[in-house]
């Protein structure tokens, strides 16, 4: 199962098939009429969930997010501390994982602890990855290898982040190494998430903007280069936001580059961090279509030269106005990021990521901060729904990997969202399954929706 075969074929033919004389009843909206007959999903879909190491391994303290994190003051609501201890933990994590019914686990490396200095690679850390990646052949769960989630390490920061000219290299030579090591054991790799991150916000004037950028920030931010001890640091949404994109597109290329020429058979990608765009008004399109073209459309080109599958993260809609971002419309319900439910925005998503790209689309994130498990079951129905009705009209989408396994450390709102499937207690670091992850694993056992 985890050979580095070729990505699962095209499900088209599949899909309708085995559920295309079934697809018109179960579209329907919930009535309460007729219950509505399972529509099924191509052999070979990947059902998963997703996390990241820094969100969830505790105690990364090479990182610049560490470092971020516990200095005073800080732009952190809390730091990460000991997280939900998957480092530790990994393989009940994975075994859990497996027993839900998912045949998918989305996790990254970190480069922090890989290369904790310059050019030193620990091969006990590679060691300890190479466990996990064991771990899912193990339980007979595919691994999808994120190589960069958002934490760098901290030396890497200190030298000017993305922003340095050589970045794409340096992160090229860490690719390397890893997939040296470990890649004979991956399904899959992703290079970056979300490296479209910086232009997604702040790309057009609007709401996110407010967060970042006051005079405290820069003060932080100029604190924690004098602790590097270079006086510089840049990484992640902080520092130029220009610099920062065209680094990461290059390194994406390097990264690719380094993992094809080591695993020419690897399939490897990226993930984008996207957001169902919808004008308020004919006036609003050219204020849409500026946003598309800063945060996607570098990013479709990368994919149809330097990708073999294009990852899509969604999670919400924006309302775009003629001068840019827009609240939601008043009364709609939120989640716990204070952006709105709508879990719709992945159907969109992926129906406008298909008319620009020429490979396949994997969901790698999709999910809801959320207290009440109910509003997951809801979220999850309606964006699997959607990806349903797209697969019905042959777009290739290959995977759906719900954001996220564990109720994890949310950046810089510390521990307070909820996107667990399963959450963890942060003293005895137990876990506890929710009623949202049997759903999910139910749909993935049947494989069908
Ligand atoms: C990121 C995750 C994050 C999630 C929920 C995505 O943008 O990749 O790291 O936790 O969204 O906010």
């Amino acid at each position: 199962m985890t050979e580095n075969s070729n990505i699962p074929s095209p499900p088209r033919r599949q899909f309708l098939a085995l559920g295309g004389s079934l697809v018109a009843a179960s579209l329907l909206p919930d009535s309460g009429q007729a219950a509505p007959l399972p529509r099924r999903f191509p052999q070979n879909f990947l059902w998963g969930a997703a996390t990241a190491g820094h969100q969830v391994e505790g105690n990364n303290v090479s990182s610049d997010s560490w470092l971020l994190e516990n200095i005073r003051p800080t732009l952190f609501e809390e730091p990460s501390g000991d997280a939900c201890n998957h480092y530790q933990l990994f393989s009940q994590d994975i075994a859990m994982l497996a027993d839900l019914g998912l045949n998918t686990f989305r996790f990254s490396v970190e480069w922090a602890r890989v290369e904790p200095e310059d050019g030193l690679f620990s091969i006990a850390e590679l060691d300890h990855y190479r466990a996990v990646l064991d771990a899912c052949q193990r339980h007979g769960v595919h691994s999808m290898v994120t190589f960069n989630h958002f934490t760098v390490p901290r030396w890497f920061a200190g030298r000017g982040g993305w922003e340095h000219p050589d970045a794409p290299l340096v992160f090229g030579r860490y690719c390397e190494k890893v997939a040296r090591a470990l890649g004979d054991r991956m399904t899959m790799a992703t290079t970056l998430n979300e490296p479209n991150l910086t232009q997604l916000l702040f790309g057009i004037p609007g709401l996110n903007g407010s967060r970042l950028g006051t005079p405290l920030d820069h003060e932080i931010i100029r604190k924690a280069g004098q602790m590097t001890g270079t006086g510089q640091f840049s990484s992640w949404i902080f520092g130029d936001f220009e610099h920062i994109h065209k680094g990461l597109i290059e390194a994406h290329k390097k990264g690719f580059e380094a993992i094809k020429s080591i695993l020419p058979k690897l399939p490897t990608g990226v993930s984008i961090a996207m957001t169902d765009d919808q004008a308020v008004s004919p006036a609003a399109i050219p204020m849409r279509d500026r946003k598309r073209k800063l945060a996607y459309e570098p990013w479709f080109s990368v994919a149809n030269s330097h990708a073999d599958f294009l990852g899509v993260q969604a999670y919400s809609r924006s309302r775009i106005g003629p001068a840019g971002m827009l609240p939601p419309e008043p009364g709609m319900p939120l989640t716990d990021m204070g952006y709105e439910f709508y879990p719709e925005a992945l159907e969109a998503v992926i129906r406008y990521t298909h008319d620009h790209i020429k490979r396949p689309i994997y969901v790698t994130e999709n999910g809801v901060a959320t207290t009440d498990d109910s509003r997951r079951v809801e979220y999850i129905r309606r964006a699997v729904g959607g990806v349903a009705r797209c697969l019905q009209e042959g777009i290739d989408v290959r995977g759906y990997i719900h954001w996220s396994l564990l109720d994890n450390f949310e950046w810089l709102d510390g521990y307070r969202p909820h996107f667990g499937l399963v959450s963890v207690n942060r003293t005895t670091f137990e876990r506890h399954i929710k009623p949202s992850a049997t759903y999910l694993g139910t749909l993935a056992k049947a494989n069908a929706i």
